[in-house]
């Protein structure tokens, strides 16, 4: 690929900053200056930009401690999550993985793997969320079990979920499908109320609990591993 392209594909620069970084001599490619923005260079080539390693993959995933506030979209009339991360990742295309209501915290992936983002939210997959939770009304056990069973929400019904307390109005709630307002909706048929909601799993990834809400990072190559793994 382009050297200008696999350097704007890194995030570093975007693609004209690329080329004024090689123009002046800042790029090593095996060793070796390269002033030319359009020579192709392997993917696996070892790349520096002033001394330091460029690693480009050919795609990128974070993980977001998603605040209170901010819509999980691309764009909206509000804020929205990609505020609160590098503005490379919007020009690389990156998006949120599923989402979270404006006021449910927790773990969001945003990532530019559209073909991992199709299979884990594919409703055929189940991928597993978990959900720390609190709710208005003390959750009795037999609204627990019917939750657990699967609740007939009008269009749909809800697959089963685990529900576990820790108090009578917390605990945490794993489900395997990600409806509109689905754990919202949940509580309110056995005439309850959620009054928050953290995401803290999603598939294999656990939410990074040193990460203030509104901080992000990128995944680790375990994580990126994992999530692939991830199938039918
Ligand atoms: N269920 C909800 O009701 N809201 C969310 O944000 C996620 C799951």
């Amino acid at each position: 690929m382009r050297l200008d392209k696999y350097l704007s594909e890194s995030g570093i620069f975007s693609r004209s900053e690329a080329g004024k970084a090689i123009r002046s001599g800042r790029i090593l490619v095996d060793g070796a200056p390269v002033k030319d923005p359009s020579k192709h260079i392997a993917e696996t080539a070892q790349v520096l930009c002033d001394g330091k390693p460029v690693i480009w993959s050919k795609y990128q995933y974070i993980m977001l401690h998603k605040p209170a506030g901010y819509v999980s979209a691309t764009e909206d009339k509000g804020r929205t999550v990609m505020d609160l991360v590098p503005p490379a990742c919007v020009r690389l295309g990156m998006f949120p993985c599923g989402r979270l209501d404006i006021d449910t915290t927790g773990l969001l992936l945003i990532t530019n793997d559209g073909p991992g983002a199709h299979n884990w939210l594919s409703p055929k997959h189940h991928v597993a969320k978990t959900y720390r939770f609190t709710c208005a009304l003390p959750l009795s056990e037999e609204a627990r079990l019917r939750m657990e069973a699967g609740l007939e929400l009008g269009d749909f019904t809800s697959q089963p979920s685990q529900v576990e307390l820790n108090a009578p109005t917390e605990g945490e709630i794993t489900i395997v499908e990600g409806k509109f307002h689905q754990i919202k909706r949940m509580f309110a048929a056995v005439d309850n109320e959620i009054t928050s909601l953290q995401r803290i799993r999603f598939g294999p990834l656990k939410l990074d609990e040193s990460l203030e809400p509104g901080q992000w990072r990128y995944l680790t190559d375990e994580e990126i591993h994992a999530l692939q793994t991830v199938h039918s």
